[in-house]
């Protein structure tokens, strides 16, 4: 067995209607000043009108920033860090979607009242230093699995985004609630979910950091998720369904903060870059093509995947016959939820191919854990594939 080595958030608590607690969760740590970092959306929908009474109810001292865009620039988590420096706040909670639990992390590490770094420090691997304050993360899309992730990201530029990985962004409690996904749009359901399948599906096959405690959680992820999936985006209000998907998303999560993702992402990362399009949609726009570029390597690995979403219906044949049938079942999830499946259809002109290719070839990182190498050719070709 090759040597691997594992990760994770320290609890998980899978439990429907458990943000009620948010406020004990958060004194049993110790905490009795604390900021909630969310996204307007969030506020909005009314979704911590449950979670703030507790905390008053106890005496404690709660803030809320809901000032978190989608795919967060620097200013916002420094604005997070100037308000929860100014609450002298003892615990952060992320609560939202990928964008506000990434920023919610680096507020734990930037307002921590020893922290002599700055936000510019910390970008790549393994920079952050010292201690941060205690985090709790509460997902309200189950897509992104950040709540089991040493990863924040960081829009930086008009189009570029860099990454902070450090084992002091896990968090230290998540709390999966089926309850806060209820009213997620079936649009931002389906994108998301199939953000989290592609997690699991590039770490069962990524090429460097595969590992058997890794393939395990990718494996019974992609199968809740995809069961899960169909009726999570038609029947939102079914709650089993939802925290199925919870589930699914921080499995995967798991599975791929410690066997990276790969060509997917890195070529899904251009289009949320130059259009803005949500990051699991631009995941799906290209996930069937690059599964079908990789195939002529990884078919044995997808073939082992398919059971898992096609159930009975897969037909016997060979690794390959199997993965074709896997791919199909996969673009059927973005038919089935009425999400564009061409880039023409994403708002993504024809001249802009050969600019996306390039940028995907900045993606390195990710590309190293792509079972078939590709180039700038290949990367291209896919784009106009998917066109
Ligand atoms: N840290 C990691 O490991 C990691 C991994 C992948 C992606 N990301 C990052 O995560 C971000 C994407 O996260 P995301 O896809 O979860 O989206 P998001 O956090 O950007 O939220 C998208 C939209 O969904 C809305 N929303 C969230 N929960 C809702 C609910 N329950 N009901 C109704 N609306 C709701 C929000 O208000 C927002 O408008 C990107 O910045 C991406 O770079 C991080
Ligand atoms: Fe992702």
């Amino acid at each position: 067995m090759l040597p691997f080595s594992f990760a994770t958030t320290a609890q998980i608590l899978c439990e429907t209607g458990a943000s009620r607690r948010l406020a004990e969760l958060c004194r049993e740590r110790g905490a009795q000043r604390v900021l909630i970092v969310t996204d307007p959306g969030i506020t909005k929908l009314g979704l911590l009108a449950e979670v703030l009474p507790g905390f008053i109810s106890a005496g404690m001292t709660v803030q809320v920033y809901d000032q978190v865009l989608a795919d967060p620039p620097e200013a916002i988590v420094l604005n997070a860090v100037a308000q929860a420096k100014a609450l002298k706040a003892e615990l952060i909670v992320g609560f939202g979607g990928g964008s506000s639990m990434d920023v919610a992390k680096l507020v734990a590490l930037l307002a921590h009242p020893d922290c002599q770094q700055t936000l510019q420090d910390l970008y790549g691997v393994g920079n952050a230093k010292g201690q941060r304050l205690p985090l709790i993360q509460v997902p309200t899309t189950a897509g992104t699995g950040s709540e089991v992730t040493p990863v924040a990201i960081v829009t930086t530029g008009a189009t570029t985004k860099l990454g902070v990985v450090s084992p002091l962004l896990l968090p230290d409690l998540a709390l999966l609630d089926a309850d806060l996904t209820l009213g997620l749009p079936p649009a931002v359901t389906a994108a998301t979910g199939i953000d989290a399948m592609v997690h699991a599906i590039e770490a069962y096959t990524s090429a460097l950091k595969k590992n058997p405690l890794s393939d395990l959680l990718a494996r019974e992820a992609l199968r809740l998720l995809a069961a899960n999936l169909d009726e999570a985006v038609h029947n939102g209000g079914n709650r089993e369904a939802r925290q199925a998907m919870l589930l699914g998303a921080c499995l995967a999560g798991q599975a791929f903060a410690n066997a990276p993702v790969a060509a997917v992402h890195a070529l899904a990362y251009p289009l949320g870059g130059h259009f803005h399009i949500p990051h699991g949609l631009s995941n799906a726009l290209v996930l069937p093509h690059v599964l079908g570029f990789n195939a002529s390597v990884a078919a044995p690995l997808y073939a082992e995947l398919a059971p898992l979403v096609l159930g009975d219906s897969l037909r016997a044949g060979s690794a390959m016959d199997q993965t074709e049938q896997f791919i199909l079942a996969l673009a059927d999830f973005s038919e089935r939820s009425g999400l564009p499946t061409r880039l023409r259809d994403a708002g993504v002109p024809q001249a802009m191919l050969q600019q996306l290719a390039a940028d995907a070839m900045l993606q390195q990182r990710l590309l190293v854990n792509n079972p078939r190498e590709m180039t700038e050719e290949h990367a291209l070709a896919i784009y106009q594939v998917a066109y």
